[in-house]
């Protein structure tokens, strides 16, 4: 099960402009999607997502609410043509909950290291770039640098020279095969600490394997061109990088936008403790000026 992060929270500031039609970028199974809908009657939502099996779970969801929603599967760079495709100019918001659910991280799709299985970690089923790709192919350069810049990973370059020794011998298949690996270049006595060795080179492979900073670059541009004048853009990340790029872009854009959380929106102790997964995200909220 999903628990939908800050939820109150986002969705206050996404409907704060009393507006009508609304872009869930990251639809999920459709908790965001389904409180808009909830707490606004006349709303409209758009909802977005690259993995099927996510919009199968959101239809099933929002079913109460026919008529009052449509689903794409798209990769949310490509908003301006979703909504040309749903014959809009412009929205009244968008809504961004970056990052993986947590039906992705328990499923069989390589996401977690929790779970022993063949190294994918595709959100979009139908690229060719897969983590599998990425750790037999790529070159210890390359892969120091994803782990350094994308994990902050600070034994990244110990970790790539690991990965290319033992491949040489025979590929490496499952997410097993790969923690092990990390986990033997980690000084003993750090294997034991509040995160899992094997966290952050995992996390940084699913940026690699899914470009999620582009995208979300890339995204981010085109809202100013798609939302009415008072038009709100909430964003959820969950990490650093992710918020650098939404805090860079806002301060970029201040001819356009008037950003509405002076500090980031952080989850309650209450959220974390219901809600462990939650901890790390910070939300930042914007309104389009008239
Ligand atoms: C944290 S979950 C969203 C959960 C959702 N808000 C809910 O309440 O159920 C993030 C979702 O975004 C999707 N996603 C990530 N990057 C995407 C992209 N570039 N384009 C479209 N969907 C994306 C993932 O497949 C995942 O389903």
């Amino acid at each position: 099960m999903h628990f939908p992060v800050l939820l109150e929270e986002s969705t206050d500031l996404l409907l704060g402009n009393s507006g009508k039609i609304y872009v869930d970028c990251t639809v999920g199974a459709g908790g965001h999607t389904k409180r808009i809908l909830e707490k606004n009657p006349e709303a409209y939502v758009i909802g977005i997502d690259l993995d099927e099996e996510a919009l199968s779970l959101a239809e099933e969801n929002l079913k109460n609410y026919e008529g009052r929603f449509s689903l794409y599967k798209a990769n949310f760079s490509q908003i301006d043509e979703v909504l040309e495709e749903e014959g809009l100019e412009r929205v009244d918001g968008f809504l961004f909950d970056l990052g993986v659910s947590m039906m992705q991280l328990k499923s069989e799709r390589g996401f977690s290291f929790q779970i022993d299985a063949p190294l994918d970690m595709r959100m979009n089923k139908e690229q060719k770039l897969t983590a599998y790709r990425v750790v037999n192919e790529y070159s210890e350069r390359e892969l120091e640098r994803i782990f350094r810049d994308y994990g902050e990973e600070r034994f990244s370059k110990r970790i790539a020279r690991a990965i290319v020794t033992k491949r040489k011998k025979k590929p490496i298949e499952t997410t097993s095969e790969l923690a092990q690996i990390v986990w033997e270049c980690y000084p003993p006595k750090l294997r034991h600490g509040r995160i899992h060795p094997a966290t952050k080179v995992f996390q940084a492979i699913r940026i690699e394997v899914n470009r999620e900073l582009d995208n979300l670059k890339e995204a981010l541009e085109k809202t100013p061109d798609l939302l009415n004048p008072k038009g709100r853009l909430v964003v959820i990340s969950f990490h650093s990088l992710e918020d650098r790029i939404v805090k860079n872009f806002l301060r970029e854009r201040g001819d356009i936008f008037k950003v509405l959380t002076k500090k980031t929106l952080r989850p309650s102790e209450e959220e974390i403790k219901k809600n462990p997964a939650s901890r790390s995200a910070k939300l930042r909220a914007a309104e389009r000026r008239a």
